[in-house]
């Protein structure tokens, strides 16, 4: 959601700036624009849509454009205002001498703007961001001190932001800061830059600084300095990135969902290693700090978490109240966040988020912290917001996850939350998980299997194709499952699919089935088999076109099942993270087949940074 890169150097900066934007896209955006000095003069070039058009504008004035070495970018998912070539950023003053970037949202710029017409600044856009040029730029007049002028503009500004400024004046000068939005600054030889995430630097530099709420940052070609919001120099903490240039590779696959599907096999294998050894070893969770004591005297645990890491998490409730005793609910974070929790030191609270950055679970997990919660986030972004407000943190080792829609950043988060509920058994002295040990270790073998034989995951994507809606159906364990095999046919094909407990099939949904509706039930061996394939066969009685997706080898179930896709066998407990691999890719095919947008599907971010 929204994106950020600014380069000072001495090589052309507009190149600089689109390939970091390019890296950004898959964050989500509707417009894009940059801000180059040339010749003495800030110059904005944008463009509404995607950024094939900015690229388009730049092409044609190149040799103007590149001649800048300095520059910021920007791509922008519209919040306030619509995504027009006037919204999109940067935004500049009155003067024209100042250039904004800016990630978050200004709360209090409705107040800002008021205050700065009174002043003579007209405004040219219906954004929030606009304030802050305007603000900048009159600080500027009294100070004459970019960095002074930004730091005076934040002492009146609330709300999230992650700003990035340049000023006609000072062709060697960019000015950055954050307050709960995420910016990160590159370390060059004779150039420095500036993102909003690791991939827009990752191919120039491995050395980088995370900026921290309320500081500030000067950057030139050759110097960095950092102050907080009381103009007090700070000490720069630099650390190596660890993420690899091959992760943004589409590496031969057509779309980069397609490629993270197949990469999930490796991320099981990462996520258990070094954690589960052997089965007859206890589970290594070092970054966890709940000693047996802790666990014995905590008297719920609370998940906070959204879409499809909420799906995740409820896996999780399944798993932990299943082998440890613990009573754990279960709560989208927007929802946690507006009422009266019942939350204390006892209480053990998980966050889980691939971004690290969702604004909602953010905010719930420092709701939790301030009531005295231990805080325990699963994350994919060790460096992230989320990680930093952990008292105990699970990275869960993905690699960077490029497409929207996530596929191997749950398989992540499910395996985190066995290996914590075996964790927190063996910590409590429950010791007798010993085959499941055993099925997460050959499990990434099982998911390869899947993936070697998509030929009927692929028939079904065509037959089913041309439906307007989908049904998913699940029991137990796997209900979850239904839910994100939904979520993911939604998000990338815009096919209106819900995920149902099968039980709940006949207290309602069952009025919408016809000879026009697909059902795909998931009808994994184990304790509720039997009562899926009856709640099948009431859906087959109202004429659903019934679709099954099981590890049973039953000649039965061609009667009842048009299509049946087949995955190993494995246990009941441990099916979700066998059972999803075939839904994602049913997603990813229809989706492929339908002509759309695979990895950027229209209206969605990747990291959800406004509540
Ligand atoms: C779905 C998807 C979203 C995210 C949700 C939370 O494919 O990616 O539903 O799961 O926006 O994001 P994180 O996990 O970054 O907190």
């Amino acid at each position: 959601m929204c994106g950020i890169v600014g380069y000072v150097g001495n090589k052309k900066a507009v190149d600089i700036l689109l390939e970091g934007l390019t890296s950004l896209e898959y964050r989500g955006y509707d417009s894009s624009g940059i801000a180059v000095n040339i010749d003495g003069k800030v110059e904005l070039f944008k463009a509404a849509g995607k950024l094939q058009n900015l690229k388009n504008i730049v092409e044609k004035n190149y040799t103007e454009i590149s001649k800048s070495t300095i520059g910021i970018g920007h791509i922008r998912w519209a919040t306030h205002g619509a995504p027009t070539i006037e919204n999109a950023h940067p935004h500049s003053c009155n003067c024209g001498k100042v250039a904004v970037v800016h990630n978050g949202i200004i709360e209090n710029f409705k107040e800002l703007k008021e205050k700065l017409e009174k002043r003579g600044c007209t405004f040219r856009s219906q954004t929030d961001t606009e304030t802050i040029a305007h603000l900048v730029a009159t600080k500027f007049g009294e100070t004459h001190d970019l960095t002074e002028a930004v730091r005076l503009a934040t002492r009146e500004i609330e709300g999230a932001y992650a700003l990035c400024v340049i000023h006609q004046d000072l062709p060697h000068t960019i000015v950055a800061t954050r307050r709960n939005a995420p910016l990160v600054v590159g370390l060059g030889d004779g150039e420095n830059y500036v993102a909003s995430d690791v991939p827009a630097l990752i191919q120039y530099t491995k050395k980088a600084m995370y900026l921290e709420d309320n500081q500030i940052v000067t950057l030139t070609p050759d110097s960095i300095q950092l102050i907080d919001i009381d103009n007090k120099p700070l000490e720069q903490k630099i650390e190596t990135l660890p993420w690899e240039p091959v992760a943004l590779s589409k590496m031969g696959y057509k779309h980069f969902m397609l490629k993270e599907i197949h990469e999930q096999p490796d991320v099981v294998r990462n996520v258990l290693s070094g954690k589960l050894r052997a089965i007859d070893e206890n589970v290594i969770l070092k970054e966890v700090t709940l000693d047996r004591e802790t666990l014995k005297n905590l008297n719920r645990i609370q998940i906070v978490a959204c879409g499809t890491s909420l799906h995740a998490a409820m896996v999780g409730k399944y798993i932990i109240e299943d082998f440890c005793g613990i009573s754990v609910d279960v709560e989208p974070s927007s929802e946690y966040i507006y009422r009266k929790t019942i939350t204390d030191k006892n209480t053990l609270v998980i966050g889980v988020s691939q971004s690290g950055e969702t604004a909602d679970t953010i905010t719930a997990v420092r709701q939790a912290k301030s009531k005295g919660s231990h805080i325990l986030i699963v994350t994919n972004r060790p460096d992230s917001t989320m990680a930093r407000e952990a008292d105990s943190l699970i990275p869960v080792n993905a690699g960077i996850e490029v497409s929207v829609a996530a596929t191997k950043s749950y398989m992540a988060q499910l395996i985190s939350f066995y290996l914590l509920a075996i964790y927190m058994a063996e910590v409590k002295g429950i010791n007798n998980l010993k085959d499941l040990k055993h099925e997460l270790i050959i499990l990434p073998q099982k998911i390869e299997k899947v993936l070697a034989h998509k030929e009927e995951i692929q028939k079904c994507a065509r037959k089913f194709s041309g439906s307007k809606d989908f049904i998913f159906i699940a029991r137990g364990i796997n209900f979850p499952t239904a839910l994100e095999g939904a979520l993911k046919l939604k998000e990338i094909s815009y096919i209106n699919a819900t995920g149902y407990t099968a039980g709940e099939l006949k207290h309602g949904p069952i009025a919408m089935l016809d000879e026009s509706m697909p059902v795909l039930s998931i009808l994994m061996k184990g304790k509720v088999y039997d009562k899926i394939l009856s709640n099948s066969e009431e859906a087959k009685a109202r004429n659903a076109r019934m679709i099954a997706l099981t590890d049973s080898d039953d000649e039965k179930l061609n009667e009842l099942f048009e299509s049946i896709i087949r995955i190993p066998e494995i246990s009941e407990i441990l099916s979700p993270a066998l059972a999803v691999v075939p839904l994602q890719l049913l997603a990813y095919y229809i989706a492929e087949f339908l002509g759309k947008d695979v990895d950027q599907p229209r209206n969605l971010a990747k990291s959800v940074t406004v509540e």
